[in-house]
Order: C-alpha cells, then structure tokens, then sequence
C-alpha cells in the first residue's frame, strides 16, 4: 500500500488542481490532501474565497482524494510524513527543488508539471475577484 502526501489551499477548485490530484493518486493507492487553513493562509498573506470547511468538502467530493488534514505550519510536513506513512510527497513544479529536504525523512519527493494556463490567480483576476 503506498501512501502519498500533497499540501495546497486549492481554492475555487479548478482543473489544474484535479490532474494534479489525479496524477498523485495514480502514484500509489492512497492519497491525502493536507489543506492549507484560513488562519495559514493569512500567514502566506493569502486570503481564499472558499472557506476551509468548503474547501475541505469540495476535495473530499473527489474520487482520488482519501483522507483531507489540516495543514497549518510549514514546519509540519516532516512530522507528517511519520505520522501518516507518506511514501510519496508529491507538488506541482512551481514547487521544483523546495521540498527536497523531505528525502531526509525516507519519502520519495516528486514534482508534476503544471497544468498550464490555470491558477485560483487567474481566475480571481478574470472574474475581478482580485479587487473584491
Ligand atoms: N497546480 C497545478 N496546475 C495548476 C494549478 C495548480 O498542478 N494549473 C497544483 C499546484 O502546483 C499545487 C496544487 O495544484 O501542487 C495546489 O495549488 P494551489 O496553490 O492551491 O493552486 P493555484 O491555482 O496555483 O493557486 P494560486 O493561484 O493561489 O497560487
């Protein structure tokens, strides 16, 4: 049973976040999704639209996904590789390099591709939700 990990806000869920979903869980057979919390995402000076109950309910609406936790540090990823098995970590390449550090703990550490033309950026500034 391989066990994979990936950390994002994943707001105003789009297609760009399901192939990136898709590939994850096409890595192993079970796939967590540590979502990023309001409170973290202020930190990050990011404000989602969607909540994170919402956007917790929205992920775990989606067939690949297993198990959604709550990301609220970025300290946490190498206490939760332990916690939850991870043998795989995996994130979009806009991440490529980051992460590394993560081999330390015995996963194995693996960047997608993008799936090009599509961010919550974009679509926040195509439907003016930037200047909200
Ligand atoms: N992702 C992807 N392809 C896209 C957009 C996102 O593969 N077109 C991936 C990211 O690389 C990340 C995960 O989806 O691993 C969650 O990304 P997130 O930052 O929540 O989504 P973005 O659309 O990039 O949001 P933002 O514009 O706020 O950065």
């Amino acid at each position: 049973m391989k066990r994979i990990i990936t950390y994002g806000s994943f707001d105003l869920l789009h297609y760009g976040h399901i192939n990136l979903l898709r590939r994850a869980k096409a890595l192993g057979d079970y796939l967590i999704v540590a979502l990023s919390e309001d409170d973290f995402n202020t930190q990050k000076g990011k404000s989602c639209y969607f909540s994170y109950e919402k956007r917790k309910q929205l992920l775990e609406a989606i067939r690949y996904v297993d198990l959604v936790i709550p990301e609220s540090s970025w300290e946490q990823k190498s206490s939760d590789m332990h916690e939850y098995h991870i043998d795989i970590f995996v994130m979009g390449d806009d991440w490529k390099g980051k992460f590394d550090y993560l081999k330390d703990n015995g996963v194995e550490v693996i960047y997608l591709p993008r799936t090009p033309e599509i961010s919550t950026t974009r679509i926040k500034s195509d439907l003016n939700l930037d200047k909200a």
